[in-house]
């Protein structure tokens, strides 16, 4: 047998075990059904003005031909609002953790990241040289107990709102235990831009603390609407980024129109705190309406991501599967994203589902859950 058709059987075997488990990742194409999954928070992915401009591709990496006058004046036009002294754009948010965190910390340094933090910190975090820890999710005592046993220089991992549980992280007591273990804090803002604060700044600016935060990473794929993401800290983390982040180095570009997008989703923002609060009232009226069994399997969280616990995998598909007969686009998070025992229906409130729309999603809920 050819060594190709022995790695052919190698994967197969492996998705007829995720097959097995109920646990098959598939793609899909539905487009009719009402929107309560997708991180489109205030509906820009369809309401962004596209400018009129002759599309050009990036032709480069941003070190050799990709780089222009309008990425830098768009880097600092973001960090004005954000309150950075500097940023850098990466072509996503994916990308701009697996740079910052695998070059960012050596060999005899420290990262200690949250036990539920996203999957391309993680990644970033297995490409470097550092030892790393994690903690109890939100937990400032098992974060404690860490720093007293890191090394070197410390960089502790956090989210805004946790993308797979929607809760937020405790900043302000985890900022002041890290000052006392002078440790430096990397906040991932994704699923808080656009969202949290009253101009959707995100969660440090809420509470006064983007100062001492050491780097702010900002998405634009989520309530933004489009795609990227931006590092934000100081020049000099900006300039090191720029001379040591791979994913930065060694990719193409982002193209002119996506530069162009992300500039009119950030204009809009700044005129979108009705949209802001539109959602939250949204999101309160979505918990409002749920009976007490369904408010006592929620995990609490007043961002636009609400979960249902359902353990199980093929129970949680089986509820997804109903949702989406009636015509409600609304998703099952299984094992192994989630751990056992936690899987869940995960549901994304935006500013433009409707009371009807909200009414309709909770009622299926209530008569598919038992
Ligand atoms: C917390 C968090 N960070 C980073 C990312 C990655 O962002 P992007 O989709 O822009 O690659 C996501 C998206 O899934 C996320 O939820």
């Amino acid at each position: 047998m050819s060594g190709e058709s022995k790695i052919e059987d190698k994967i197969r075997g492996k998705l007829a075990s995720r097959k097995q488990t109920n646990s098959l990742r598939s793609l899909r194409t539905e487009s009719n059904l009402i929107d309560f999954c997708s991180n489109n928070y205030l509906g820009f992915a369809e309401t962004l003005p596209v400018k009129a401009f002759k599309d050009q591709g990036a032709t480069g990496s941003r070190l050799i031909s990709g780089n222009s006058k309008q990425f830098e004046r768009i880097e600092n036009k973001i960090a004005t609002f954000h309150n950075a002294p500097a940023g850098l754009i990466f072509n996503s948010g994916y990308d701009a953790n697996l740079g910052l965190f695998s070059c960012i910390a050596d060999k005899g340094d420290t990262i200690i990241y949250d036990q539920h933090i996203h999957a391309s910190i993680r990644d970033g975090i297995r490409l470097s040289n550092a030892r790393s820890f994690s903690f109890e999710h939100n937990n400032i005592d098992t974060l404690e107990k860490k720093l007293q046993q890191a090394d070197g220089h410390i960089l502790v991992a956090i989210e805004s709102v946790y993308s797979m549980d929607g809760d937020k992280a405790p900043l302000e007591k985890i900022v002041t235990i890290c000052e006392k273990y002078k440790a430096n804090i990397i906040l991932d803002e994704a699923h808080a831009t656009g969202v949290t604060g009253e101009n959707g700044e995100g969660l440090a600016q809420s509470l006064n603390l983007e100062s001492k935060i050491f780097a702010r990473i900002h998405t634009f794929g989520k309530a933004m609407g489009c795609h990227g993401a931006i590092v934000l800290g100081s020049e000099d983390l900006r300039q090191y980024l720029i001379n040591f982040a791979r994913s930065f180095i060694y990719t193409t570009a982002l193209s002119e129109h996506s530069l162009n997008t992300i500039e009119s989703a950030y204009d809009k923002l700044k005129e979108s705190g009705d949209l802001i609060k539109q959602l939250n009232q949204n999101i309160s009226l979505f918990q409002s309406l749920l009976s007490k069994k369904l408010q006592s399997k929620l995990i609490s969280s007043s961002s636009p991501i609400q979960c249902i616990l359902i353990p199980e995998n093929e129970t949680v598909k089986k509820v997804e599967a109903g949702l989406q007969k009636k015509g409600l686009n609304i998703r099952a998070i299984m094992h192994p994203t989630v751990e056992k025992g936690k899987e869940r229906i995960r549901i994304c409130i935006h500013s433009f589902n409707s009371e009807k729309e909200i009414k309709m999603c909770v009622s299926s809920l209530e008569k598919l859950i038992i």
